[in-house]
């Protein structure tokens, strides 16, 4: 039978019995076969550094976590009449098959072979034991992270673009349009398009446009058109110049401007790279995969910890063990945002639009406003004033917990992690690598030893101006302050309320 993971061909009769019979889990029994460390036996896992899976072993369905949920997510609201919004409000943007997947409740959604094809570009990715970073803080409990900078892009952006290219292109869109904050995005949906034969238009959050001209340059060399935002070629770009000609941008002023573009052209439709429940659906080949090498590794994580900017990364590697959890098992998930644009830990819970010009659907999700223009700090991808709402979802329901760090504390948690590990990770994965250190310490405070599995979502290499900065000390600690917070959640004051 086919599983999640496609036919594993391994014979009962050729298992060493020695070895301890790993977890199954419930995706695994759901798929009625159980995952075997094949030739790799107790011992060696138990000193091994990577565990990796063969290309035939990447997973065949994305893993959709609505149809597990205990509270069902609201839906989303049409600005104008306060209802819900129906596939034909949302096929000017998107293809119907992405709408389809936006709303369904099937526990599994194939993967189309064309998307798997390009995904063995770099898929399975693989899943570190973190030894050495272990050893340099001392700490009892065992660290693993899967590692999403192997993809071309070097994220985990391309599990979404590459899918969201494909469905374009099959329903006759020519061009994609969208935002991107980092680059990250940008460089993935540049690369998706390529490949796949569509053009793409990038609206590229200003300040790391000046920031990052290493990321511009590979987007141009991806064929994509990028420009900075706010920008003189919308109107939502040109309507924010006026007011703040020296504005640095922010996710949502770009999301408005690529938003506008798409809505203004047939032949475009636009491409977002988080929070929506299909991007997240598409990241979760990360957590399947990762789901399966910790049974390579003998062990079972009792910590899962992402970043969280929109959401997907952290969504891709948590939602399968999510599943585990719902079903029972018990682990901590733990999301960690920049302090100077916590959404899930100061954000309120309520009906906001996803952008700055308030030309998107209301989305129930946490939020700091959608005019919260957050400080420059240089984790471009985690400055959003909103989160995934099935991420909000689960928060609310206490399935997720989130901390909030200051950007040097960061910095100087990924210049550890480079020093050990050798791979220098990008500032918003950085975060991730922040809240696992601070687990392994309060778990070594307290006596005891925790298993803990994290997402490296990208490297750092396109983000060597932050590290200079860092380095030269001229990174500020900026938290958000509450006055700020106050005048920006007016802008949802009069907006519907999720009951
Ligand atoms: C490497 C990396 N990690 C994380 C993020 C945050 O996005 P998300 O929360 O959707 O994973 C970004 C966004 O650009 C990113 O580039």
């Amino acid at each position: 039978m086919e599983g999640v993971w496609g036919n594993r061909e391994v014979h009962p009769a050729k298992l060493d019995h020695a070895v301890p019979r790993p977890h199954r889990s419930v995706a695994a029994a759901a798929c009625g076969f159980t995952l075997y460390a094949r030739g790799v036996h107790g011992t060696r896992a138990a000193s091994q550094t990577k565990f990796l899976l063969q290309e035939s072993e990447l997973p065949r369905r994305w893993y959709n976590i609505r149809s597990d949920m205990p509270t069902a997510p609201q839906p989303v609201l049409h600005p104008g009449t306060g209802q819900p919004v129906g596939p034909e409000d949302l096929a000017p943007l998107f293809p119907m098959e992405l709408i389809g997947q936006e709303v369904s409740e099937d526990a599994e959604i194939a993967i189309p072979d064309e998307v798997l094809e390009i995904y063995s570009l770099w898929r399975p990715t693989p899943l570190f034991r973190a030894r050495r970073l272990e050893e340099a803080i001392g700490t009892r409990s065992r660290i693993f992270y899967k590692y999403e900078g192997v993809s071309p892009p070097g994220s985990h952006k391309p599990n979404t673009a590459v899918a969201q290219a494909f469905y374009n292109k099959q329903e006759g869109r020519t061009r994609l349009s969208t935002e991107t904050g980092a680059g990250q995005w940008g460089s993935a949906l540049a690369f998706a398009c390529k490949l796949i034969g569509l053009e793409c238009k990038v609206y590229m959050v200003r300040i790391s446009y000046e920031q990052k001209p290493n990321r511009r340059s590979l987007i141009q060399a991806w064929g994509a058109e990028i420009v900075p935002s706010p920008s003189e070629e919308t109107q939502s770009g040109r309507a924010i110049l006026e007011e703040h000609p020296d504005s640095p941008g922010s996710l949502g002023i770009a999301i408005s401007e690529a938003v506008e573009d798409a809505a203004g052209r047939e032949d475009t439709a636009y491409s977002l790279g988080s929070v929506l429940n299909h991007v997240l659906l598409h990241q979760t080949v990360i957590g399947q995969e990762a789901l399966a090498q910790m049974e390579l590794a003998g062990a079972f994580p009792d910590v899962v910890i992402g970043c969280v900017g929109g959401g997907s990364n952290f969504a891709g590697l948590a939602f399968p063990f999510l599943r585990e959890k719902i079903a029972g098992r018990e682990i901590d998930v733990l999301a960690c945002e920049p302090a100077a644009c916590p959404t899930l830990t100061r954000g309120l819970f309520a009906y906001d639009f996803g952008d700055t010009s308030k030309l998107t659907p209301l989305v129930p999700m946490h939020t700091l406003g959608h005019d919260f223009v957050p400080a420059p700090i240089h984790a471009g991808g985690l400055r959003y004033h909103g989160v995934a709402p099935l991420i909000s979802q689960l928060v609310l329901d206490g399935l997720i917990r989130a901390e909030a760090y200051l950007q040097n504390d960061v910095f100087a948690s990924a210049v550890l992690f480079a020093g050990t590990e050798g791979i220098l990770p990008a500032p918003e994965a950085a975060h991730a690598i922040h809240g696992t250190l601070q687990v392994a310490k309060a778990a070594d405070e307290a006596g005891e030893e925790r298993t803990i599995l994290f997402n490296l979502s990208g490297h750092g290499h396109f983000d060597m101006a932050a590290y200079d900065n860092y380095f030269a000390g001229k990174l500020q600690d900026v938290a958000l302050d509450e006055d700020e917070m106050s005048r920006a959640l007016h802008a949802i004051e009069g907006l519907p309320s999720p009951a």
